[in-house]
């Protein structure tokens, strides 16, 4: 089917004018990855490699649209609400031409979102997300003319109707049926020389009833939906498309258009690299956003029935002098107190680097209720010890216990494993990066013989 219709339309451009190629550029379900994932190998996907990605596009192969199927918000994390913000002042860098409000917005808050859109202006839009008036908050539709010469597009944004979490949007926002909402735009914009392009971040059965249904779009694009990841599908005379999840890749789709008509597609997903090129505006955008953490107070007590997995440096004096002795005149210890120097002790994108069991257990939650674990600890690369106490205190008091054998002579249920060198870049990475070797760098502390 998709074969013999390929190779109708190249027998019709063959015979008619010249060819000219178009080149759509796509995101979705981006949920506000700003960064990389931060993994010590591989680590792939973020908005400066994006951007860089849309540079290099740009050089090569003229203006390409740029186009995001929604679901751009940051879902978790306390930071999310001004990760968001960022995020969008990160993709108004990109260019897009149109950026579809989804589910991950609605959950944020759509008055939020239209806050933030204040300094962002990004090009927005749903068709189908009316206010109590029925008015459209966001564009309906948005043109975009001569994506080549004689070759227009139309841009419809299909939200996939969800509930509104946010008790000031129930009353204030509800979402139209995506195919009613589609079939009307269709029916009166549909003609020789537009190219009708859909984003939704609707999946799975709703996605696939709608693409049954639909009549008239040439290409839809979704938010990161498995089904349609690998490469363009032919659906009921639509190409389908899909992003990939959290930034770590960028689609490409090109088509050749000839005469008015869209012929043959390609597309792919490009993978943003691990190796990364520096890009000024995202790289001192993303120091701003560091900055603006920082003047939040994220409170986020460590709870209540936290277990005792952790015991503290101190506790580790009592046996280990060497160590400690050397720990305290160290670098190690003295993390956080340079974090409230610079006014980010409640920042959680540098706590997990300056603090002892960053959100876990009994480690380093806030500032109000956990100070006992602030700073590089001796647990943070050794492991929780709380067990290893306990066991060497039982031993070190020679106590029977109730079955009658001596503790101490009995072998040991906690001992702490060997620390590897690896350990240290989960920290020391990237402008963290250590000078010397993580071995030669100990060994100068001296921590251990
Ligand atoms: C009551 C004494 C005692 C306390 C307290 C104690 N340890 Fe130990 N630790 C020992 C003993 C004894 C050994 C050696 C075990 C062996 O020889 O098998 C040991 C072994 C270790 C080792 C393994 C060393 C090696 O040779 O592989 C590490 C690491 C360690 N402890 C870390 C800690 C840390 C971190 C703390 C504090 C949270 C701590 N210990 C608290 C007594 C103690
Ligand atoms: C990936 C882990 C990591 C994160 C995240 C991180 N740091 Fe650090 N930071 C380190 C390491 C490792 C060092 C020590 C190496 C060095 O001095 O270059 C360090 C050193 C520092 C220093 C002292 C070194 C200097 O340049 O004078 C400051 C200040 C600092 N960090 C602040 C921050 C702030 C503020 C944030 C959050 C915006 C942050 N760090 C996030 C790992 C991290
Ligand atoms: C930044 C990571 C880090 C911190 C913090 C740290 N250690 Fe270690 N520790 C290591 C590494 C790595 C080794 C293994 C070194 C080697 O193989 O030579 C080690 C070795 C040890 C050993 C084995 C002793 C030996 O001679 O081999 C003990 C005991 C120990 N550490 C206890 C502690 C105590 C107690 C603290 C806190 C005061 C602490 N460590 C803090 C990384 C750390
Ligand atoms: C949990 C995060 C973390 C881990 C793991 C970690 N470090 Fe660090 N390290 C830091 C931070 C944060 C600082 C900066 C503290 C400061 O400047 O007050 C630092 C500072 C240092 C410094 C002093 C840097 C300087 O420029 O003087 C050395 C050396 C160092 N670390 C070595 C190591 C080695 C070796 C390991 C692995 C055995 C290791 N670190 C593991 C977070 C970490």
């Amino acid at each position: 089917m998709k074969i013999s219709i390929v190779v109708l339309l190249l027998a019709v451009y063959s015979v008619f004018g010249a060819k000219k190629t178009a080149r759509i550029l796509y995101s979705g379900s981006s949920l506000g990855s700003y960064t990389t994932c931060g993994c010590p190998s591989n680590p792939t996907g973020g908005l400066p490699r994006m951007a860089n990605f849309v540079k290099e596009q740009n050089q090569q192969f003229g203006d390409p649209l740029i186009l995001d199927a929604g679901n751009f918000s940051s879902k978790t994390g306390r930071q999310k609400a001004v990760l968001t913000e960022y995020f969008m002042k990160g993709m108004a860098i990109l260019k897009y031409d149109a950026v579809l409000v989804g589910g991950a917005e609605i959950e944020t808050g759509l008055s939020e979102i239209m806050r933030f859109n204040k300094e962002s202006k990004l090009p927005l839009i749903s068709s189908n997300l009316v206010d109590s008036k029925g008015n459209r908050p966001f564009s309906s539709v948005i043109k975009v003319k001569n994506v080549v010469k004689g070759l227009d597009a139309l841009i419809v944004g299909l939200t996939a109707p969800t509930q509104f979490v946010k008790t000031d949007s129930v009353a204030a926002y509800k979402i139209l049926d995506p195919l009613e909402t589609f079939s009307k735009i269709s029916a009166a914009e549909r003609k020789k020389g537009v190219a009708i392009i859909v984003l939704t971040d609707m999946k799975e059965s709703m996605l696939e009833k709608f693409l049954q249904a639909q009549k008239g779009a040439d290409l839809v694009i979704v938010a990161a939906d498995y089904a349609y990841r690998e490469m363009p599908s032919l659906v009921n005379g639509a190409q389908v498309v899909s992003s990939f999840p959290e930034t770590r890749n960028m689609g490409v789709v090109s088509f050749d258009v000839a005469d008015d008509s869209l012929l043959s597609f390609t597309g792919f997903n490009e993978p943003m690299a691990s190796k990364y090129e520096k890009h000024k505006q995202m790289d001192s955008l993303f120091k701003a956003y560091d900055k603006a953490l920082g003047g939040v107070k994220f409170k986020h007590p460590r709870p209540s029935d936290a277990q005792k997995l952790y015991a503290g440096s101190e506790a580790c004096a009592e046996c280990h002098r060497d160590p400690v002795a050397k720990e305290r005149n160290g670098k190690h210890v003295k993390a956080f107190s340079i974090l409230e120097k610079t006014g980010n002790s409640y920042n959680p994108s540098c706590l997990k680097c300056h603090v002892t069991g960053y959100e876990r257990e009994n480690g380093f939650w806030d500032v109000e209720t956990s100070m006992d674990m602030a700073g590089v600890q001796c647990e943070e690369c050794h492991g929780p010890q709380m067990a290893h106490v306990r066991e060497e205190r039982r031993r070190a008091f020679g106590s029977v216990d109730f079955t009658g054998m001596d503790q101490s002579k009995s072998s040991r249920q906690n001992k702490p494993y060997k620390v590897g060198f690896y350990k240290c870049a989960h920290c020391h990475t990237g402008e963290f990066k250590l000078i010397k070797t993580p071995e030669e760098a100990w060994k100068e502390i001296g921590h251990s013989k």
